[in-house]
């Protein structure tokens, strides 16, 4: 297949090309300088030249205080992109995976979310995301819209000064004695390879549709910080943040856990629970020659 990922030097992006490339697919990795997803004009032309059958989109304006600060422009990236991106595809015959979040909800279920659930957004980023969504599935039959949530890689993360949470994590305790981290947001962190991987399984199949795709299991960032200390044996003292300790400029879900049930209730779900994905990318940053075949 000729396949083609938009915001391919991304944090995704990267792990998703190297995925469909693995595969023997033909991969072409387009980056904001090579395409403007908020330009119809631009994405015609960049996949006019290529006509690629699987375009794959996780391009995002998604720095939640600059989306706040700026709708129109999240709203012309998030939600016009993807109608761009969806229509192009449609007049091509092209299949569109499209990345969404699990901030389209508002947390208050306080239990896993399902494909089913009705989205709620607390702010700019996650209205302008969910217009997006809703611009795919109602423009291209053939979409994968896929939600997932706090996503770390090895590729850094463009849009937030390249440290992911891990990284920041044992950067600072390398900083400091002792670190505060909130004990009130509740995840599924997720590493990028496996998002990756699950793409390619399902570009196999055509069940078109929405889908969750995070690890599984949950846990508060402190939780999270506190399992990347212990994993590595670092030697830190971690405390739990106090209530109002660092206040969100923005409103955020306290709980935004996803259920993968649609990929599970079709047997193509691949997600570990979150520590096993946490430990496998410690293995790997530790030994990365375990990523070169034998
Ligand atoms: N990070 C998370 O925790 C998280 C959680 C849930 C969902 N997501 C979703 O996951 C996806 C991937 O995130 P990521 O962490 O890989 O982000 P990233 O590292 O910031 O990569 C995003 C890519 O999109 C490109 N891009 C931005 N605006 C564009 C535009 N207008 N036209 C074309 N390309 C553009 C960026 O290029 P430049 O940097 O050069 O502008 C970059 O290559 C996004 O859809 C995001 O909404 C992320």
């Amino acid at each position: 297949m000729k396949v083609a990922v938009i915001g391919g030097n991304g944090q995704l992006g990267r792990d998703v090309a190297s995925a469909f490339a693995d595969e023997g697919h033909v991969v072409t990795s387009l980056t904001h300088q090579e395409v403007e997803v908020s330009s119809l004009a631009s994405v015609h032309e960049a996949l006019g030249v290529l006509s690629p059958e699987l375009v794959v989109n996780t391009s995002a304006f998604h720095h939640v205080e600059k989306c706040e600060a700026d709708p129109a422009l999240a709203f012309a990236v998030n939600g016009i992109g993807a109608h761009n991106l969806a229509q192009v595809t449609q007049e091509t015959g092209a299949t569109l995976i499209h990345i969404s979040t699990d901030y389209v909800f508002d947390g208050r279920k306080n239990a896993p979310y399902t494909e089913e659930d009705a989205p709620a957004p607390l702010n700019v980023y996650g209205n302008t995301k969910l217009s997006g969504e809703l611009f795919v599935r109602s423009t291209n039959p053939r979409h994968f819209v896929v939600r997932t949530s706090a996503i770390y890689g090895e590729s850094p993360c463009r849009a937030k000064g390249g440290l992911n949470f891990v990284e920041l994590m044992l950067k600072l305790s390398k900083e400091r004695n002792e670190l505060r981290v909130v004990d009130d947001e509740f995840v599924s962190p997720t590493p990028t390879e496996l998002i990756a991987r699950q793409l390619v399984g399902l570009s196999r199949s055509s069940e078109y549709g929405l889908y969750h795709a995070t690890s599984e299991g949950s846990c508060s960032w402190f939780e999270f910080a506190a399992a990347i200390f212990e994993l590595t044996n670092t030697r830190i003292r971690l405390e739990p943040a106090r209530p109002g300790e660092f206040p969100a400029k923005v409103s955020r879900p306290k709980y935004s856990v996803l259920e993968n049930r649609a990929l599970k209730s079709k047997a193509l779900n691949v997600f570990t629970h979150w520590k096993q994905g946490l430990e496998n990318y410690l293995a790997r940053r530790e030994h990365p020659a375990r990523l070169i075949p034998a």
